[in-house]
């Protein structure tokens, strides 16, 4: 345990379901997490983690695949000792989503581990599945008395994505409120549980030296970048039918928008609210000018020559999902008026990078612009760049101040899923994007989806490695202004 723990709440004992418990989510990032938590002693002193699948698997089967997940992917490092004392916390019910009688045994394997964990009815349900078995799995779990729609001991995490445009998103949602409490419903986008990201807004508000630039007054533009240098890695079949800008700009790039965009909120509580007011007043329009996207084709990560998105497995050859998307957004609130926002995402850029940067305005004309970099990965922080006097000359040159978490403080920040699978067990809300978020994320991505959808020749190819699509380039040139180089 860390010192800092001591003093946190800790949940009340309860029973976690894990729907798609073998996936590469799970294997990577929530098996870990579990772990982790519970290694920091922020598990509850009661708690089932119960996997669902279809394998022929008994209790210690799960037990030692999951051991062997865990060994290579959590953060806190591996210990014999630790896990021999989380070892009885492992449960497993074999099924499939499609049979009923599956569901009927998981109530008797949920009934059981609850009462061996103390767990009293509190269940948490863990949705990581595709998209196309949502209703019936949901189906199931109403149907077998497994959810129930008033217990308020029941929650839900699900995973996004959360549909694929504003009306499958409110199908979905009115599916998971005919089984759970909306109240009792969460959502993960999880760049929110980034230490950085949930920095911002303490960071914004703490310091009225970032209050006092932030608005049009003195920020030129914003930009809002997250890329990767891998590629689909073997999720073509979800990425087919969704792309950069349904799996990334919809939801983690929005939620940076809204959190650099929102006003001051009253409490935690209130920051939904903030966000939501900006999130309503986002436009977009002249969709030729102020949209690109791209696709990879073969070239290099790194050294290594890579294949390009229409010849990866699963993928079809003549493919025309984006993998890479920019987009200009404004932000029509008294703070923003006149300042736009621009959105990127990619994979196959040269790099893996997630920042925000505020670019001042210069003062006066044809001056170089100054930014305010924060850096939500890697190397979190907050980076200054400003002009210097190179010494002993008389030259001005571009240098950097900055706060880097690496530096200021020696612990380890946590991953994004400890800090949302605690905070679903406790019950707190702020970190996870409620109904309307989504929706108004899907209310920019859908008029852009029918502008390519009509426009198929938007779509351009770039080299895997390089900087995306040329358009994404123009359409900065055409306001007179540059991406940053990440
Ligand atoms: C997920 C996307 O939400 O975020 C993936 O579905 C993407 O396509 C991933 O690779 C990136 O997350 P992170 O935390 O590595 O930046």
């Amino acid at each position: 345990m860390e010192k800092n723990d001591y003093a946190r709440k800790i949940p009340e004992p309860c029973t976690i379901v894990l729907f798609g418990v073998t996936g590469h989510l799970s294997r990577h990032k929530l098996l870990p997490a579990f772990y982790d938590l519970f290694h920091r002693g922020l598990m509850p002193s009661g708690f089932a983690l119960l996997g669902f699948a279809r394998r022929e698997w008994g209790r210690g089967d799960f037990l030692s695949w999951a051991k062997g997940e865990i060994e290579q992917n959590c953060r806190t490092g591996f210990d014999e000792g630790v896990f021999s004392l989380m070892a009885p916390h492992f449960y497993f019910a074999k099924g499939t989503f499609d049979d009923e009688k599956s569901f009927e045994a998981l109530k008797g394997v949920i009934e059981g581990a609850g009462k061996e964990q103390g767990a009293e009815g509190r269940t948490l349900f863990y949705l990581s599945i595709p998209p196309a078995s949502f209703p019936l799995v949901i189906e199931r779990l109403k149907e077998s008395g497994v959810a129930d729609p008033l217990n308020p001991l029941q929650k839900v995490m699900v995973e996004k994505p959360f549909g694929r445009d504003l009306e499958s998103a409110r199908n979905l949602d009115s599916l998971l409120s005919s089984a759970f409490l909306p109240s009792q419903i969460f959502r993960i986008d999880h760049y929110l549980g980034k230490e950085m990201v949930q920095n911002l807004l303490p960071l914004r508000f703490e310091n009225p030296l970032f209050e006092y630039l932030w608005s049009s007054e003195r920020v030129d533009h914003v930009q809002i970048s997250m890329t990767e240098s891998a590629g689909v890695e073997g999720r073509s079949a979800y990425y087919e039918q969704a792309g950069a800008a349904r799996d990334v700009l919809q939801n983690h790039l929005m939620q940076l928008l809204a959190l650099s965009a929102m006003e001051k909120p009253e409490g935690r509580e209130g920051e939904r609210e903030k966000k939501i007011e900006v999130l309503k007043n986002c436009s977009i329009e002249n969709l030729e000018r102020t949209s690109a996207r791209g696709q990879y084709a073969p070239g290099f990560e790194g050294a290594k020559p890579v294949k390009g998105y229409r010849e990866e497995e699963g993928v079809s050859p003549a493919s025309l999902t984006d993998t890479f998307a920019a987009l200009k957004i404004n932000v029509d609130t008294p703070r923003w008026q006149g300042c736009p926002f621009y959105l990127r995402t990619g994979k196959r850029l040269p790099k893996r990078a997630a920042e925000i940067a505020l670019v001042l305005k210069p003062d006066r004309e044809g001056g170089e612009k100054e930014s305010v970099v924060f850096k939500i990965q890697p190397n979190e922080g907050v980076q200054v760049e400003v002009l210097s006097k190179v010494p002993a000359e008389s030259l001005m040159k571009k240098v950097r101040m900055g706060f880097s978490y690496e530096k200021q403080f020696p612990k380890e920040s946590p991953e994004a899923y400890e800090e949302l699978i605690e905070d679903a067990m406790l019950g707190r809300s702020s970190l996870f994007p409620s109904e309307e978020e989504t929706e108004c994320g899907w209310k920019i991505i859908d008029p852009l989806e029918e502008f390519w959808d009509k426009n198929p020749s938007t779509l351009e190819f770039y080299r895997a490695g390089s900087r995306g699509p040329a358009s994404s380039d123009k359409l900065m040139e055409r306001d007179g202004r540059k991406w940053r180089k990440l």
